[in-house]
């Protein structure tokens, strides 16, 4: 006999930058609730969605066929819903939201998302929502979980391209660099860099300077290596913007209001001075080494597809999880990673934080011990 809880209708949405496993993870929610008797809607395209109020239910019909669908079937978007663009101007929408949660009888939303996802949820959650978010980001940049679904996917995407990209810049003798995702963490290029014998690898966590990295390079061409690969986080950051915005940071520390703001639009216009100028990055180094240079951008290619068997695992056990959470009455949380564990992370404790590859974790001195130059 199917079991009723207190808690028997589910809303569902996915928000943030599409990720694959995310499919899998509304069908592990919404079969495992479904054998329950609870009931499961989803919004779609994000907080818009459910600003607009547009939901789907979340049926058998909907939810087959789909664990190996990349993408998400409810659509998504950037939108906040304290921050929403409405007709050329932005507004707080977060009341409109929190009434059509009510509209619709749920008795929890279960957000699936990455960072920006999280700090919206906590906000609904402040509001008085009980909120349960999944951990999605091919970053891996979210705090309190030891990985998150998508991130094992684009990893091997991005390691297969380096495979590729090693026969034609050895054939042709060449310098390729290949731009990595990861917005500002470098853990997919530390990954895909490692695995794919990259022989630099530069992350947004260890400034380069130039030199340094045409160094590492000159070097090789004096053992007789006639091409080099180089993984170059997109958010990679030379020593120079690296010390402009510590600087910046370090005054922001103590600042209020306005004095707050215009140092928060100072680091930005640093962010875009300085990060993802890879283009630039490849030019210099070729006057440098006077040697020839290519560059791939990798871009949206790595959140494509098919999610890897890994991911399809991940996302299934976390929307599974996310249920017993549900049944439990366990609100406010965030579905966590631990081994082969799962747990309950306060969404207060990880919302608006980043998880930054250590400079002394384990891949890295792993890459330096057999010779990849991080360009420091
Ligand atoms: O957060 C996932 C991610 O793919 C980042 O790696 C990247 O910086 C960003 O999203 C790209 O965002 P968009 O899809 O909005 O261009």
């Amino acid at each position: 006999m199917k079991k009723q809880t207190r808690y028997g209708h589910i809303g569902v949405l996915t928000s943030g930058g599409d990720t694959p496993g995310l499919n899998a993870a509304i069908r592990g929610i919404g079969k495992s609730a479904a054998h329950q008797g609870l009931q499961v809607i989803g919004f779609k395209d994000g907080f818009r969605g459910m600003m607009e109020n547009r939901a789907v239910r979340l049926d058998n019909g909907m939810l087959s066929g789909i664990l190996t669908l990349g993408g998400t079937i409810l659509g998504t978007s950037r939108d906040k819903p304290h921050k929403m663009p409405m007709g050329g101007s932005i507004m707080d929408m977060t009341d409109v939201v929190v009434e059509n949660y009510y509209k619709n009888h749920l008795d929890v939303l279960v957000c699936l998302g990455g960072g920006g996802t999280l700090k919206n949820a906590y906000r609904l959650s402040q509001k008085g929502l009980n909120v349960i978010t999944l951990p999605k980001t091919i970053d891996n940049d979210i705090v309190g979980t030891d990985t998150t679904f998508g991130f094992d996917t684009a990893l091997g995407i991005a390691v297969d391209a380096i495979d590729r990209l090693h026969s034609t810049a050895s054939s042709h003798h060449r310098i390729i660099f290949v731009e990595i995702m990861g917005h500002r963490v470098g853990w997919l290029a530390l990954g895909a860099g490692l695995a794919g014998g990259a022989d630099a690898i530069l992350l947004p966590e260890i400034p380069y300077t130039i030199d340094k990295l045409a160094d590492s390079i000159l070097e090789r061409v004096n053992r007789g290596k006639r091409f080099s690969i180089v993984a170059v986080a997109e958010g990679a950051i030379n020593k120079t913007g690296a010390q402009k915005i510590a600087a910046v940071e370090k005054k922001m520390e103590n600042a209020e209001g306005e004095e707050r703001r215009k140092l928060k639009e100072e680091r930005k216009r640093l962010d875009s001075e300085y990060r993802g100028s890879t283009i630039q990055l490849v030019e210099e180094l070729q006057k440098i080494t006077r040697l020839e240079t290519r560059l791939t951008i990798l871009g949206h290619l790595q959140r494509g597809g098919t999610p890897s068997a890994a991911d399809r695992l991940l996302a299934t056990r976390l929307g599974t999880k996310a249920v017993e959470f549900i049944n439990n009455g366990q609100f406010g949380m965030m579905v966590a990673v631990r081994g082969n564990e799962t747990e309950a992370v306060p969404l207060g404790d990880v919302a608006g934080k980043i998880n930054y590859v250590p400079p002394d974790h384990p891949l890295i001195i792993s890459a330096r011990n057999v010779g990849t130059s991080f360009g420091d």
